[in-house]
């Protein structure tokens, strides 16, 4: 039997503020469907609900730099077990990874004491034979276990798989922090964590697991050239035979204008009225006029980052009102975006409407109740939203990259290339226009509304990839390079 613990730094419904808690959210329970045994571990922030967890373990103590972090475990049950590590001083804050104004200092230690502790986990609450770390945080899950513990009988034939979720956010610190992440100088050099002076985290991940994977083909073949490897493009190619695209797949469950609850009215592929009162009901909840019921309605459900394109949506707003589309947005991120967009949607306040925050019921509704959904994003590792409008029957218009390229094809959806205002309008232009011409709109909200991407298919890719691990056949593992990469030769 293959035990798998899953480490991630959030996973829905505990703690989330984006895709990766989706997918460390559900991808667990499909393995489970597969055969395997899965766990998975986060930290308990500020906020997630411990009403139905149970305290499982109370000491946990982590060392790491002569300091003592008093751990605690809980355990929520979501159909297996969720472990949440508790550590007030780190985690009990409001934000995850910050507060509005900046990432909290001290982030180093707070992932490092995550990534020790999933070793603490795999050693005494739950032993996998696969551990499975989701983007930087977790970046150092390899890096103890192949050097600190790298003699330890507990870990021997343990395997790990690091999947890289998004290549832009990396994990950096001086190298001051070293002492107190618990690692010595000789990880500190260029094929080790060194990345331009600084510590990288996702460096740790990418050349210490066994097995790399990102999550959607096109993404892997992307993240090894210079224009979207962020600077790490020739260690990825140096990789390039451990390293799997894999889709991701969603929750329908949560995600189908069936049985959503959180929409006005449920509908389906087969009676699609439902939908209009949904987009009725969205333009009274964003204050837009009746006037718009005839006309593209456009939805954004976003981060507000440059990696998702807001700055093209702010730039092509006046050209939208113009043509008597119309706009909604619903976003959290970027404090000057925020800013940028509230000046749009005051200058066409009949045409576009924001509101900021992060939003879970309003999600799904502008997911159910938008003709349109935009996502003109500069890089997009997977991309779920656009996966999620296929299934809601709103047309997505998307810039053709990573997985936005792979879910969405002619007649689903609409995809532009360069990344411009000019290229995104000529696109949204394209869906107005098929919008005007009412029965080949529908067939093709139907077309994309019939698309599976549940995780069926990619559960058992990840199952795949964890056997090759395990039986040998990857032709690159991490110890028969772990001399050279020890000793920096
Ligand atoms: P990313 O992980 O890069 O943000 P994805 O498309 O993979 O992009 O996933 C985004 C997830 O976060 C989706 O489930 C989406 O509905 C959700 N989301 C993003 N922004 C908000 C928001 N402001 N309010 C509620 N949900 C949001
Ligand atoms: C990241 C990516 C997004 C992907 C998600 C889940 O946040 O930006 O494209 O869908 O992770 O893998």
């Amino acid at each position: 039997m293959i035990k798998i613990l899953m480490v991630a730094s959030e996973a829905a419904p505990f703690a989330k503020t984006g895709g990766l808690a989706d997918v460390v959210g559900s991808l667990p329970s499909a393995l489970r469907e597969l055969g395997c045994e899965v766990a998975v571990l986060i930290p308990r922030y500020k906020g997630v609900d411990l009403n139905s967890a149970r305290r499982v373990y109370d000491s946990l103590p982590i060392w790491l730099g002569g300091v003592a972090y008093q751990c605690s475990l809980y355990q929520a049950d979501a159909g297996l077990p969720f472990y949440l590590l508790d550590c007030p001083p780190l985690y009990d804050r409001p934000g995850f990874y910050g507060d509005a104004a900046a990432d909290y200092p001290d982030n180093a230690v707070r992932f490092a004491v995550l990534c020790r502790a999933a070793l603490a986990v795999a050693r005494r609450v739950f032993r996998p034979n696969i551990l499975h770390c989701h983007d930087w945080q977790t970046g150092l899950v390899p890096v103890y276990l192949r050097s600190v513990f790298a003699l330890d009988p507990t870990f021997i034939g343990m395997k790990t798989l690091f999947t890289i979720h998004n290549l832009g956010y990396q994990g950096l610190f001086p190298p001051s922090v070293l002492p107190q992440i618990g690692l010595d100088r000789r990880v500190f050099h260029v094929d080790g964590l060194e990345f331009f002076g600084k510590v990288s985290f996702i460096k740790g991940g990418l050349i210490y697991s066994d097995a790399l994977s990102t999550v959607s083909p096109t993404y892997a073949l992307e993240i090894q050239t210079k224009e979207y490897g962020f600077g790490l493009d020739g260690v990825l190619g140096s990789r390039s035979s451990a390293l799997h695209g894999i889709l991701n797949g969603v929750d329908y469950s949560n995600w189908s204008p069936a049985t959503d609850p959180y929409i006005k009215a449920n509908y389906s592929i087969h009676d699609l009225s439902g939908k209009q009162r949904c987009k009725q009901d969205l333009l009274t909840e964003f204050g837009l006029p009746k006037a718009a019921m005839d006309r593209p309605l456009l939805g954004v459900v976003s981060r507000l980052t440059s990696q998702k394109g807001t700055e093209l949506i702010v730039e092509i707003a006046p050209e939208l009102a113009l043509q008597d589309l119309y706009l909604v947005v619903l976003g959290a991120g970027d404090a000057e975006m925020e800013v940028s967009l509230r000046d749009v949607a005051a200058a066409y306040p009949g045409h576009i409407a924001v509101r900021f925050g992060y939003d879970e019921a309003l999600a799904h509704k502008v997911e159910a109740g938008a003709d349109i959904f935009l996502m003109p994003s500069q890089y997009e590792p997977c991309g779920l939203n656009q996966i999620y409008s296929l299934r809601y029957g709103t047309v997505p218009v998307v810039r053709a990259t990573g997985g936005l390229d792979d879910t969405i094809e002619e007649g689903t959806g609409f995809k532009f290339r360069e990344y411009s205002a000019r290229a995104l309008l000529a696109a949204i232009r394209a869906a107005a226009t098929a919008f005007a011409d009412g029965e080949l709109w529908k067939a093709m909200m139907r077309r994309g509304m019939r698309k599976d991407f549940s995780w069926r298919v990619s559960a058992a890719k990840y199952l795949t990839v964890y056997n090759e691990l395990l039986h040998g056949a990857t032709a690159e593992s991490f110890s028969g390079k772990q001399d050279q990469i020890l000793s920096g030769g």
